[in-house]
Parts: C-alpha cells; sequence; structure tokens
C-alpha cells in the first residue's frame, strides 16, 4: 500500500500537494468541528496580529480586517470545509443489507471512476462501510484510493479468475475510515478472456461477495468501459445499476444497449437487478448543451436520476494524481460538496422508496449483516 505522498508535485501544474490544500487538508484530518473552527480563529488572529500589535487596532480596524479575512479564498476553503465535514458528521440511513451497486457504463470516460470512489468515501465519512470493488484492468479506482496495484498485488483478478476469497485481496484505505477496496491490476486484461472456459463464469463475482462474511453496508463496482464479461460478472452480483452521464453531446448514445444488456442478466441470470441511479457528471452551468442535455436525461429518466449534478471541477480532476479523493484532497470543493449531497440523496431514497434503514450511530441489530451477496433485493430502491 502507498503511503500518503504529501510531498508529491502536481505534475501539470507543478502546485505541491501541501501548498495547494493546505487548509482543507488539514481540515479533513483533523476532522472535528470544534478543532477546524479553532483553526479558523487562529488563523485570523494570526492574521490580525501580523501587520501591527493587536493593541493598536481600533476596534473597527479589527473587525474591519476580520471581514476582508473572511472572504480571502483561504477563508471561504476552510468555511466550505467546515460545512463539508459538518454535513459528513450528521449521518445517514444505514441500509438493512447491503447494497450492491454497479457503476457502469460502456462509454469512456464519463466519470465511472471518479463517481466510485467520490461517493463511497461520501458514505463512509458519513459513517458507513464501504467496499470499492475495482473491476476495470486500468485501475484507476486502486489509484484514486491509493491503494497500491502493481503486477504481484492480490487483486480482483486472482478472486475471478483463481477462485480466492475477496477476504484476502481488500485493502483499507488508509485515508478513509470504513473504506475498502479490491484492487484491480493489469492482469485483469486477460480475464475477460480467462473466463470464457470457466465454469460459472457470468457468477463468479456474486458468488465471491455472498462468501464475504465482513459486514458492509455498500459495495460499488466500478466497471469497464465494456459490456464484456467483467462487466456481466458486476450485473450479476449486484442489486442496483449507478449510470453516470457526462453532460455533452453524445452522453445518451449507448445507453439503449446498457440497459439492453441490464435487461437480459436480469432476466436470465439476476432478476433484482434494476437501473436505480443516473448521476450528471461533469456539468458546466456555463453552456447550453450541459443544461440542455440535464433536461433531457431528466426527461428521460425522471425517477432515477440525482437531483445534484456533479460540477465540472479541477479538483475533482487533480485529486487521483495524489492517490486521493476530492473529499481527502479539498473537502471544501464544490466537487467534494456535491459528491457528499450525491450521497446523501442516493442513501436516503433508498429509505424513501420503502427500503428502510437505521441512522449510522445507532445500534447495528446485526441482521443482513453478514453476508452481503445473500441480502439481494432487501434494500432495492424501486424507482
Ligand atoms: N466532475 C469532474 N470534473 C472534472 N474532471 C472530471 C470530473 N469527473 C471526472 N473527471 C475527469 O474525467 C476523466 C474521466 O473520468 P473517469 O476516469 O472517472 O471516467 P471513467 O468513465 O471511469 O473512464 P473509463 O471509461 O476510462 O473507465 C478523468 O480524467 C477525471 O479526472
Ligand atoms: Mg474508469
Amino acid at each position: 500500500m502507498t503511503a500518503r505522498r504529501t510531498e508529491d508535485r502536481h505534475p501539470v501544474t507543478g502546485v505541491s500537494h501541501r501548498q495547494n490544500s493546505d487548509i482543507a487538508g488539514m481540515v479533513f484530518h483533523v476532522k472535528r468541528r470544534s478543532l477546524l473552527s479553532g483553526i479558523l480563529s487562529r488563523s485570523r488572529a494570526a492574521t490580525v496580529a501580523a501587520p501591527v500589535s493587536r493593541e493598536t487596532l481600533s476596534p473597527m480596524q479589527d473587525s474591519e480586517t476580520i471581514d476582508q479575512i473572511d472572504d480571502t479564498p483561504i477563508a471561504r476553503a476552510a468555511q466550505a470545509a467546515v460545512q463539508a465535514i459538518g454535513r459528513a458528521g450528521e449521518g445517514l440511513p444505514r441500509p438493512v443489507a447491503t447494497r450492491v451497486m454497479v457503476v457502469a457504463n460502456q462509454k469512456g470516460g464519463v466519470g465511472k471512476t471518479t463517481t466510485t470512489v467520490n461517493l463511497a468515501a461520501s458514505l463512509a465519512m458519513h459513517g458507513l462501510r464501504v467496499l470499492v470493488i475495482d473491476l476495470d484492468p486500468q485501475g484507476n479506482a486502486s489509484t484514486a484510493l491509493g491503494i497500491d496495484h502493481h503486477a504481484e498485488v492480490p487483486s480482483i483478478y486472482e478472486v475471478l479468475v483463481e477462485g480466492k476469497p475477496l477476504a484476502d485481496v481488500v485493502q483499507p484505505v488508509v485515508e478513509v475510515e470504513g473504506l475498502f477496496c479490491v484492487p484491480a491490476t493489469i492482469d485483469l486484461a486477460g480475464a475477460e478472456i480467462e473466463l470464457v472456459s470457466l465454469v460459472a463464469r457470468e457468477s463468479r463475482l456474486q458468488r465471491a461477495i455472498a462468501a464475504y462474511e465482513q459486514p458492509l453496508d455498500y459495495i460499488l463496482i466500478d466497471c469497464p468501459p465494456s459490456l464484456g464479461l467483467l462487466t456481466v460478472n458486476a450485473l450479476v452480483a449486484g442489486q442496483e445499476v449507478l449510470i453516470p452521464i457526462q453532460c455533452e453531446y453524445y452522453a445518451l448514445e449507448g445507453l439503449g444497449q446498457l440497459r439492453h444488456n441490464v435487461d437480459l442478466v436480469r432476466t436470465h441470470l439476476n432478476p433484482v437487478l434494476h437501473v436505480s441511479t443516473i448521476l450528471l457528471t461533469m456539468y458546466d452551468a456555463r453552456t447550453r448543451l450541459a443544461a440542455q442535455v440535464a433536461e433531457e436525461v431528466r426527461t428521460h429518466f425522471p425517477q432515477e436520476v440525482l437531483h445534484t449534478a456533479i460540477p465540472r471541477s479541477v479538483r475533482i480532476s487533480e485529486a487521483p494524481s495524489y492517490g486521493q479523493t476530492v473529499l481527502t484532497y479539498d473537502p471544501g470543493s464544490t466537487g467534494a460538496l456535491s459528491y457528499l449531497e450525491a450521497a446523501r440523496e442516493l442513501a436516503l431514497r433508498a429509505v424513501s422508496a420503502g427500503a428502510g434503514g437505521s441512522l449510522v450511530g445507532q445500534q447495528r441489530d446485526g441482521s443482513g449483516q453478514g453476508a452481503p451477496g445473500a441480502q439481494h433485493g432487501t434494500t432495492e430502491d424501486n424507482r
């Protein structure tokens, strides 16, 4: 596992991570509102005191200076971070059984991986236990979670092809408590072919999840941009499909094919599978095109689309190069806030759809937490 690389410099901007998210990163690790307020007031006090000794300031000058400081980018970032961490601490309903969500879209670069890791981190920051399964040979989700995935690392390949237990390859994500990852290595590129000749080739992931005994609230599976056997394995293993849609031209192209595949899997292999959630990604409010695409998607899928759209954000795209989610990289950024909001919506919808759940922090009753894969259908979001 890679240790956190706080001294890394961004490959493009050359700005060090420490410079880039000094306040926000510190804020996340401290994780407590009171301490955050302390940081804010200390930074205020330090800056106020800097030019002249405090005694020489009139009350008027003092409050004016504080107002100016409140309006600086760093103060705004810190305040947004305080808000984000505060919201994360509010708690979300714990599903009565593990929700296994397949993040899929055969179109490339639409935000599958970004959505998987950031939603997973958001849910975990709300106190839920979340497992990310990286099912893409590119290993992008593993990278974004700071998990080593060179060729020798035990990975999802061994689970699918060699029948290794999932528990042997799960790794904790150091940055976020309650978040775990099954990495993907380049070996997985050959799995599509190797799986063809294996027994129960479509349900190997489902079996591995069913045999995994650790309690989990969510499993998010990051699919490759194809509809091959790896994606089919994910569709057989999951209850819900989450489709990220990039707010660009051609957004809906290929969606028919994906839904057709979901229907086929539901008919023949996994009767509980359904598209429960659509998330609009890379939304650029400045363009009319993004608004038009969003409107079209909402018209076609009024029940499935989350109200929250993820904006196009530099912070979101920078975070993976530091092996981090945007939630840890810059918790006060709009990208982080929007993923927190999307996670909240995702969790609350299941409850309003009748799936039930208990607020995190309340006693876990133990039911339905033993064998995630065996609980299919019990937390369905029927919309
Ligand atoms: N909201 C966003 N704002 C800015 N950049 C984003 C956003 N979401 C994703 N990106 C960037 O877009 C690119 C594609 O995103 P991502 O890798 O998540 O897509 P994907 O669907 O998983 O791709 P693939 O099909 O190759 O697996 C990445 O460089 C990512 O950093
Ligand atoms: Mg990806």
